[in-house]
């Protein structure tokens, strides 16, 4: 599955706009990390790690695979002054280019679909992960209202959509996640999973 960044780019902005606050907003509620080192993996125009940063004191950094993606989120980045606290990488999440146990929280949003081997995905970010730290990885809109907004403007586009969305985020996947998270080594997790998303809290003991 490839990804154009000019396409998806329009689509972030144009309709799932409204997902991204509200995802941060749950983020902040649910792990309450609000300093220290944050990466948002797979973070396209960086929405969502930019509307994290602006609810907090966090250091993001926004990893991509694509040049063309960190592009734009830079661009964003400078458009909300927040080059203090907030840097582009291109990067690939097999292959993290961040040291062990620095990341105080790593969040990531509708990209793990695409991770080719998600146990070595799981072990990288487990591996960057600091004591104490937790992620919030998965897919989801925020709210099933949200969630309803952006369907009715998808369904234009695609009239698949809705299915493609419950194969990614339905009961077989969270099984299957469980299973790649058992690979990876990594047991202090949860799942939290609804209509409007489907998100991996791992946890990491502070004695490692
Ligand atoms: C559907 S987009 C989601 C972008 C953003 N998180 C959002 O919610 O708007 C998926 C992103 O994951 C990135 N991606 C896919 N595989 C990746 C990998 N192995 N390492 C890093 N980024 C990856 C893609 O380039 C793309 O920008």
């Amino acid at each position: 599955m490839s990804i154009n960044a000019g396409e998806f780019d329009k689509i972030a902005r144009e309709i799932f706009a409204p997902a991204y606050p509200a995802i941060a907003e749950q983020i902040k509620d649910h792990t309450r990390i609000t300093k220290g080192y944050c990466l948002d993996i797979g973070c396209g125009g960086g929405y969502l790690g930019l509307a994290l940063a602006r609810i907090t004191q966090l250091n993001v950094y926004l990893l991509d695979q694509l040049q063309d993606m960190i592009d734009i989120a830079n661009k964003n980045i400078a458009r909300e002054e927040l080059e203090h606290r907030v840097e582009g990488i291109v990067g690939d999440v097999h292959q993290i280019p961040l040291p062990d146990n620095s990341m105080n929280l790593v969040i990531s949003r509708g990209s793990l679909f695409f991770w080719e081997d998600q146990v070595k995905a799981f072990r990288e970010i487990y591996r960057v992960l600091a004591p104490g730290g937790m992620t919030f990885i998965g897919g989801g809109f925020g709210s099933e209202q949200i969630l309803r907004q952006i369907e009715k403007k998808m369904l234009q586009k695609d009239p698949q959509w809705s299915e493609k969305r419950q194969q990614r985020i339905g009961k077989q996947s969270i099984a299957d996640y469980q299973d790649k998270l058992k690979q990876a080594g990594i047991s202090t997790y949860d799942i939290a999973h609804s209509e409007a998303g489907m998100w991996i809290i791992m946890h990491k003991n502070t004695e490692v």
